[in-house]
């Protein structure tokens, strides 16, 4: 299967003048877009409606109004061009782009016709089981695919989801939106020993009173990790015997310390601290997430480890946690969806929709007819 075109419409400049997404800002927009969108992909694509076999729609889990936009659509324009409609749960989306694989590196994604960079690809360099760590803006979650759309969740996080808590650290940091992307950032330059040589320097009165504000946790793991300002966050749940998590405490910690340092020190000489903060929370929740995907891969002895979601787009979390299992679990593949499909995007709708497709008896696929009489989102559609 090949992938004709993978138009996006983002709205993230938007949403980010109020911090966040606005559920009826965005189905506006995706009103007004949804429609121009479909010409470009068809015309990007090379094909006209006669040509398409099945249309697919993210059903949910996620915002009604959006969902309600995208259902509908797709409902119409199955019932007009009397083609099946497949609903597709949104985090099946995010596990099949790793499923699609680049075939040419240099060309571009946008506007490529049939000259297309990426492809689907069968299960021949993954392996069932497989264990999926999705982590996302509404998700956490770890599950073991026993085969093709075949899901157990077997831990997922009890309160926030690990991209939420990005970007409600970047918001209480005050470094942007969407959060995750620049956290990152200002933690790498953390990790650039020029600038810690500098933060060193230029605080070094200043040491001492960032020694006193340490956050000290009752889940205070990671003992070992010495930053130049001391800053510590916990590791939440890290030493419990289940696959859930929790981020809702850590994201606190973040805030706390923050409103710490911002009254004892001044604006500047706190600003200068913000890599040091986003440097230990990113560290934190990935010490997390890789603890638990290590545990559960013991317990459940995958053949392959994927990510999957917009925070797999995080560097470190892919360097990481493709050492840890090179380290602790040497014969575990280890599959990264493509850079470019981590964030929410079509393409991995269609992916998990061609194999929910080629899966189906005669009898599903004209069933599928129906579907744009029967179809409905659901803002808390469980993976099943
Ligand atoms: O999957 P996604 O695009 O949308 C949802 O389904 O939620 O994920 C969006 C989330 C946001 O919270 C965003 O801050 C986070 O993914 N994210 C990142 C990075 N890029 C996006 N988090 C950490 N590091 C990144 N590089
Ligand atoms: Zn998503």
């Amino acid at each position: 299967m090949e992938l004709l075109c993978n138009e996006v419409s983002s709205q993230v400049k938007l949403h980010a003048k109020w911090g966040g997404v606005v559920p009826n800002l965005a189905a506006r927009e995706h009103v007004k877009n949804i429609t121009p969108l479909l010409d470009l992909s068809l015309k990007n694509a090379g094909l006209t409606s006669k040509e398409i076999d099945v249309i697919a729609v993210t059903e949910g889990p996620g915002l009604i109004p959006a969902l309600m936009v995208g259902v509908n659509f797709a409902k119409t324009l199955s019932y007009l061009w009397e083609k099946p409609l497949i609903g597709i749960h949104h985090i099946e989306g995010h596990i099949y782009a790793n499923f699609i694989q680049i075939k040419n590196q240099e060309s571009g994604i946008k506007n490529q016709g049939h000259d297309s960079k990426f492809m689907t690809h069968d299960s021949q360099d993954i392996k069932f089981p497989a264990l999926v760590l999705v982590v996302s803006g509404g998700h956490t979650q770890l599950v073991l695919m026993k085969d093709h759309l075949k899901y157990e969740i077997i831990g997922q996080t009890l309160d926030d989801a690990v991209g939420e808590a990005f970007d409600k650290v970047a918001r209480i940091l005050g470094i942007g939106y969407p959060g995750g992307p620049n956290v990152a950032a200002w933690a790498a330059k953390y990790q650039n020993p020029n600038v810690k040589c500098q933060i060193k320097s230029k605080c070094q009165n200043k040491r001492n009173i960032s020694d006193q504000l340490l956050v000290t946790s009752d889940n205070n793991l990671n003992k070992n990790i010495s930053t130049s300002f001391g800053i510590e966050f916990p590791r939440p749940m890290i030493h419990k015997k289940n696959f859930n998590f929790s981020f809702s405490g850590l994201k606190t910690a973040v805030l706390y310390e923050t409103k710490k340092l911002k009254e004892k020190l001044r604006v500047t000489d706190y600003e200068l601290l913000i890599p040091e903060i986003c440097h230990e929370f990113q560290q934190a929740s990935i010490d997390v997430l890789i603890s638990k995907t290590i545990k559960a891969a013991e317990q459940y002895c995958p053949k392959t480890i994927m990510l999957a979601g917009g925070v797999s787009a995080n560097k470190e979390l892919r360097k990481q946690l493709g050492a840890a299992i090179r380290e602790s679990l040497p014969p575990t593949a280890y599959h990264l969806p493509p850079l470019e499909l981590t964030g929410d995007n079509a393409a991995m709708i269609a992916a998990a929709a061609a194999f929910r497709w080629s899966k189906m008896s005669e009898m599903q696929k004209k069933k599928a007819m129906n579907n744009w009489e029967n179809l409905q989102p659901d803002a808390n559609l469980k993976l099943k």
